[in-house]
């Protein structure tokens, strides 16, 4: 069977994109910088991505489009009889851990689509936006119902090949998401009290330097929001062909992906000071933080579903590019077909979902690592180990496997000088960064 393909670099670069922007760069950006101290969270942020994360994926999607196969099967295939492949076996996990707490997220911004369309959210609730925020994700089974509506879009998608139906409808909802963040961020910078929250986010507290886990929070961040470290960009660079350049587009697709984050910071956080929400609320900060905006700003409601409707599209392009990375592993393995293999695979990650949901409710007593709850333990053990071991090999298999000919010709480095910058990052200072950060945060260094 003839594998799958782009058809164009505009293809390749809008499903990339798609994959990048996401959940990610709006909700756990917000929620991850508001936890680590702002401001020296994001100077570490803007580092990891420039010098760790943009140079991985370029050797993530070169990988792929060498060897033209999945996660497991390119190791196989470009380094026969070696170990090699098990960092395909890293990624297929992670993609189950991601979408099973990734859905569960998506569910709770189609409650809230939904919520603006009925209008109900038009006022701020008895409880309050936290209070009523707080009680539906406790319910038992009615998150769940979101999550498996997520969950079954991401399936059909994946099954009827509409990606491209997608990618072309990212075509106008990425940047209308964009120019929504651009003007909420106007209004929320005009809020009383909110100097504070741009001091919070570009003014670091330089003492924040010395904890250590705000470094592995940088790096778990980078690779998150840029889909590196686990595949699904190798898996996309696999139905690329040759002919297409690779450097300006994954430069490209790192620069747009930034700009989402740091857009939506300056949504969140003068909000979050002018409005006296605690930046450390984690997981449901901006589900507290956005209704509240909008609430003060006119025509609010409408934004509201507009915002939360791109949001939706930005979180779908995003899941289908993870359900894809064990979807094409095992169709490969078992042959079996796309649409059996899509609907096993999501049905699993729903499962995971139904655990992460119920981690809200029933199990919030539940923490499997240190105090974390279900899904910041899923995300945890994702984020900030699955996704740095599964990027340091693929940019030690890159920069050490490869040959440095190969390696340029592999990225369309060729002659070029800005390939030498590249080559020496990649084979000495983005796995030595990524060590010395994963070493710091276990305490050993
Ligand atoms: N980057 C996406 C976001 O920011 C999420 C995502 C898609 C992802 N594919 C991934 C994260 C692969 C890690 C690995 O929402």
């Amino acid at each position: 069977m003839s594998r799958e393909n782009w058809g164009s670099r505009l293809g390749f670069m809008l499903a990339a994109m798609g994959s990048a922007v996401g959940l990610g760069n709006i909700w756990r950006f917000s929620f991850v910088a508001g936890n680590n101290g702002g401001g020296a969270f994001l100077i570490l942020y803007l580092l990891c991505v420039l010098l760790i994360g943009i140079p991985l994926l370029l050797s993530e999607v070169s990988i792929g489009r060498k060897a033209q196969s999945d996660v497991v099967g390119s190791f196989k295939k470009l380094a026969p009889g070696t170990p090699w492949f098990l960092t395909g076996f890293f990624g297929v996990l992670s993609a189950f851990l991601i979408l099973g707490f990734y859905s569960v997220v998506a569910g709770w911004a189609i409650y809230y689509f939904i919520q603006y369309v009925t209008g109900s959210f038009a006022a701020q609730p008895e409880a309050g936006y936290g209070g009523a925020f707080g009680e539906f994700i406790s319910n038992s089974w009615y998150p769940l119902f979101w999550t498996a509506l997520f969950m079954g879009l991401t399936i059909f998608i994946v099954v009827s090949g509409v990606k491209k139906g997608i990618e072309s409808a990212n075509k106008i909802f990425m940047p209308l998401l964009a120019i929504i963040l651009i003007v909420l961020a106007f209004y929320s910078i005009s809020f009383d009290g909110a100097a504070e929250g741009l001091r919070f986010l570009f003014s670091p507290d330089w003492s924040a330097f010395s904890d250590p886990s705000i470094y592995i929070a940088a790096l778990g961040q980078a690779f998150f929001s840029l889909s590196i470290g686990m595949g699904a960009m190798l898996t996309y660079g696999s139905y690329l062909s040759k002919e297409h350049k690779l450097p300006g587009a994954t430069l490209g697709i790192g620069i747009m992906d930034t700009f989402f984050a740091v857009v939506s910071g300056l949504v969140i956080f003068p909000a979050v000071f002018a409005f006296g929400i605690d930046p450390a609320s984690g997981p449901p900060l901006v589900f507290i933080t956005l209704p509240t905006i909008f609430e003060q700003i006119p025509l609010g409601g409408i934004v509201g579903v507009v915002f939360f409707f791109a949001l939706i599209l930005a979180a779908l392009s995003s899941s289908v590019s993870i359900l894809e990375v064990p979807t094409a592993y095992f169709m490969r393995v078992f042959n079996w077909s796309r649409r059996f293999t899509t609907i096993l695979m999501g049905s699993i990650m729903f499962v995971l979902g139904i655990v992460v949901s119920l981690g809200f409710g029933i199990w919030a007593g539940v923490t499997p690592i240190g105090e974390r709850n279900i899904l910041d333990s899923m995300d945890y053990v994702a984020s900030y180990i699955f996704l740095p071991l599964g990027g340091l090999a693929m940019i030690l298999f890159v920069g050490w496997y490869f040959t440095k000919q190969q390696a340029l010709e592999a990225t369309d480095f060729t002659g070029s000088a800005v390939g030498n910058v590249w080559y020496f990052i990649v084979r000495y200072f983005a796995p030595i960064g990524i060590i010395l950060v994963c070493l710091n945060s276990l305490g050993i260094i």
